[in-house]
Parts: structure tokens; sequence; C-alpha cells
């Protein structure tokens, strides 16, 4: 199939596998496998032919059928030469990192990046020999400033989970790039749909396929997708150290990409609905979200991104802690946990500022801050349920 002359919608419909190849059936079936046998020793030293070796059904954790198919369909939307998946996004920001990095070796780090990409790059990289600088995440093409000569790679996450600055990706990728330094970035807030991440120069795309990919808050899943020269590399290292999916998880994440488009349009007509309105509110001192064209990032994401997610934060006017807490544990609709991307709409408190140490952060107006990820519901209701929640959030702060 020409996937590179095919639309990211075609190719969500179109790849992962060729039904001829599985009797006719629309969907890859579901391998359950460990030991494959081969009928003779021929064929088995056929099969750990090095040239072949993650590309052919020898051992389950090396692969099936069904993490082939994912695996293909993941590399064909993010526009890059392979993907490989793993099993969880963090394994899939360890794993690119461990792979691209050495005993000696310097990384820079984004200093809005996910709090457990932190955690790794403060208590595992060093024991590793490999040292970590955080970096504003606005610092565009002035990154340059920052390589060492033992700069190997630069991790971009945009825009930023918890607090959504967006950053120069082309930019940053060119200036790395003339330094002979990989760009690695977490695209999980966009998701492939909305930032072609390779087509803007960056070299290994990771996505916490847990999120938009697989959509439904079901199944826990990574992949790193890189460019030609890299891939060896990193998928030796996906093998070297044994991560490995099994066929329910890939299945249910493929099933989740074929309707990753119509979803990603949903969650950002309603996101931008919520949003709009929160703008309008007493009690709100800002949202943070790129696609409104009021905030900061706007005009780089409107440049680069073909859309916006669910997610976005909003800093609310001083109040104390418990009249938050009344607004989030009353709400009907929106969930209060961790992660993003399911069809459901989510509500969390968040401390960013703990998570910051190359650049500072305080909530706009220095109140409270909470994530909101806006799901697929109708939006009118989702706004009724945030209008009762300021009503118990007016109620507890002792306000008219
Ligand atoms: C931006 C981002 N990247 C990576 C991850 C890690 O993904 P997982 O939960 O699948 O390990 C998360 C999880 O919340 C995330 O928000």
């Amino acid at each position: 199939m020409p996937a590179e002359r095919l639309s990211i919608d075609t190719l969500l419909t179109h790849t992962g596998g060729e039904p001829s190849d599985r009797h006719g059936a629309v969907n890859p079936p579901v391998y359950h496998a460990s030991t494959i046998l081969f009928p003779t020793v021929a064929a088995y030293e056929r099969s750990r032919d090095p040239a072949t070796r993650f590309d052919v059904v020898r051992y389950g954790q090396l692969g099936t059928p069904t993490t082939f198919a994912l695996e293909q369909a993941i590399a064909a939307v993010e526009g890059g030469y392979r993907a490989m998946l793993l099993p969880s996004g963090l394994a899939a920001v360890t794993t690119a990192i461990d792979a691209l990095t050495q005993h000696g070796d310097h990384v820079l780090m984004v200093d809005t990046a996910y709090a457990s990409t932190r955690r790794f790059c403060d208590a595992t990289l060093p024991k590793r020999g490999v040292r970590t600088t955080y970096y504003d995440p606005l610092v565009g093409a002035d990154i340059r400033a920052l390589f060492q000569p033992q700069t190997r790679v630069v991790f971009l996450e945009s825009p930023g989970s918890e607090t959504f600055e967006v950053q120069d990706v082309p930019a940053i990728a060119a200036a790395a790039h003339d330094a002979g330094i990989v760009v690695v970035m977490d695209n999980t807030w966009a998701s492939p749909y909305f930032f072609p991440a390779i087509e803007r120069g960056v070299d290994v795309s990771i996505q916490a396929a847990t999120k938009y990919i697989g959509g439904h808050s079901d199944v826990m899943l990574g992949t790193i997708t890189t460019t030609q020269p890299l891939y060896d590399r990193v998928r030796s290292a996906v093998a070297e150290l044994g991560h490995c999916v099994g066929g329910d998880d890939a299945y249910l994440a493929l099933r989740g990409l074929r309707t990753l488009g119509v979803r990603m349009d949903r969650h950002q007509r309603n996101a931008i609905v919520v949003a709009q309105w929160l703008c309008t509110r007493p009690e709100v001192a800002r949202v943070h979200f790129p696609a409104l064209e009021s905030d900061p990032g706007h005009r780089l994401w409107a440049r680069d991104f073909t859309g916006a997610s669910g997610l976005f934060g909003v800093s609310l006017a001083p109040v104390p802690k418990p009249a938050m807490a009344a607004m989030l544990d009353g709400l009907e609709l929106f969930g209060k946990g961790v992660s993003f991307g399911g069809f459901e709409s989510l509500a969390i408190p968040l401390t960013p500022a703990k998570h910051r140490t190359a650049t500072t952060w305080q909530s706009a107006g220095g109140g409270p801050y909470i994530r909101l990820h806006i799901g697929l519901e109708d939006p009118a209701d989702l706004i009724a349920d945030l209008e009762r929640g300021f009503e118990r959030l007016r109620a507890a702060a002792g306000a008219p």
C-alpha cells in the first residue's frame, strides 16, 4: 500500500496487516504465544538470521502477528520507519533514553516533562553514569547554548502534560541535528493524529498508547517509533531489556487506534467548548490550553499542530484547598484519577511547581491548579456539572 500518499484517516483504517494473510478477517487474531515451533532444524536456524531477527515470529517475547500488526499501524500513522511496543508509556520513555545513551553521556530534558520521566532521569540515569540537565520548554533554538560535547539526547514533551507550554519543536530539532544530537519526543498529548512528530524533525516519537491510542482506559501500553538510522539500536535495547506486550493488549490498542481520528476530533471540539466557558467564569484565573487564542502557546500550536486533545489545565482564583476539593468531590461526570485519553472526563488537582528545577511555575492568580480531561460526553452536560461544582466551591469558600 502506498502509505506515504494516504492521509492519516485512511491509514488509521487501512494499516495493520493484510486481511488476506488471516483468512480475510478484518482484524488480526489474538495470538497467545511464548514457544514457537519449527518443523525442521533448517527452519529453526533460518528464524535466527540476525538480518531478520525482529521480523519473524520465533519467540513470543520478540513479537507475534498481533503485535506486528499494531507496530505496522503505529509506524504508518507516526510517519516513521518502524515502531515497537512496550508494556507502558513510561517503559517507552525510559527504554528510548536508555537505548540512546551510555556511561558519560548527557541528556537535555524539558523541565515540563511527565513527573515519572523526571524520576527516571534523577534516580536511574545517574546509576548508569548519564547526567541530565533540565531546560526551559520555551528555549527554542537557544537550546544550542546548553549543548555539551557529551549531549546525546534532547528530550521534548509538547505541550507539557501538566502545564501545557508549547515547544518550538522544529527549531529545537534543527539545532540538535546541527550538533549531531538525537531528538526524542513524548508525543502523547496530541497523539500522532494531531502532531506529526517525525515530519516536524523528531527522530524518536513516543506514545503512552495507554492514553488516546488505547482510548478506553483499559490497557497499558507504550510505543516507540524511530527513523531508519536509529531503529536497530532502539529495537535491540527493547529486546535486550526483555520488554514485550501480550496479544490481548496489542489487540485492544489496535482496536482503539481505528477510531483515534473521530475520538480526537470530538475531544478537541468538546474541550474547546468547555475551556471557552471556563474562561468566562469568575472562579477561574486562567485556562492553560494552547487551542485558545489567548494562550501564550497558541501561535506555535497553530503553526505546528493540526489539532488539540482534550487535556488542559485550569488555574483557579484563590480559594482554600477544601473549597477546591468540595468542587471536585461532587462532580458527577468527571472522575478523579490519573491518566487521560479515555472516553471519559477526569478532573484532578496538580502541584506542578514541585516538578520544576530549570524554571519556576506558579498557578496564575495564586489559587489551586486543576487538570481536566474532557471526554466524549455532551459538553453541555459537562459544563452543567462544573457549574454545580463552582457553586459548591463558592459555598465552601464562604463566598456569596
Ligand atoms: C505525557 C505522559 N507520558 C507518558 C506517560 C506514561 O504512560 P503510562 O501511564 O502508560 O506508563 C504518561 C502517564 O500519565 C504521561 O502523562
